[in-house]
């Protein structure tokens, strides 16, 4: 839960650069890269790698519309990440917290941990300003 406390997402944004505007081109170009395979280019949900894995990947622009028009942020957060083990087990969303740590390299002395959580912000940032 101490994930969640917002000092610590405040600390996370400064990582990420400066506000959201630029979090969101970021977040873009990860979500590219990371997330259409099995989400689609759109976030509309089954991408190319979903047919080849056979499993049904969520359309992720209606999560706002799902939870009464609400974004639900820390929940996407805390989904991306797969960390904090609240995640079904046998999921297979790939569990990004792990994933982002464990390739970052640091030039200034973050820690891997620091450079995984801003990627993951950038990332809920980019999914927020794709809602239908
Ligand atoms: C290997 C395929 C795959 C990849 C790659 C993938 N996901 Fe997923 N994702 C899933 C599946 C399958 C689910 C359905 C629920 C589950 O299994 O956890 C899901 C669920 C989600 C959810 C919850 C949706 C809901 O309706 O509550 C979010 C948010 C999400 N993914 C974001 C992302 C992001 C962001 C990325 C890129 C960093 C990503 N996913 C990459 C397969 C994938």
């Amino acid at each position: 839960m101490s994930y969640l406390s917002s000092a610590k997402i405040a600390i996370a944004a400064l990582i990420v650069g400066a506000g959201p505007a630029l979090a969101d081109s970021a977040g873009e170009k990860e979500y590219v890269v990371a997330c259409a395979g099995c989400h689609g280019e759109s976030g509309m949900g089954m991408g190319p790698f979903a047919e080849l894995l056979n499993t049904e990947t969520p359309n992720l622009v209606n999560l706002a519309k799902a939870n009464g028009g609400v974004f639900p942020f820390e929940t996407v957060l805390t989904t991306i990440d797969g960390r904090d083990g609240v995640r079904a087990h046998g999921s297979t969303m790939p569990i990004w917290g792990e994933r982002f740590k464990s390739s970052a390299t640091s030039q200034r002395g973050e820690t891997a941990d620091m450079v995984a959580r801003g990627r993951i912000l950038s990332l809920v940032y980019y999914i927020e300003s794709i809602q239908k």
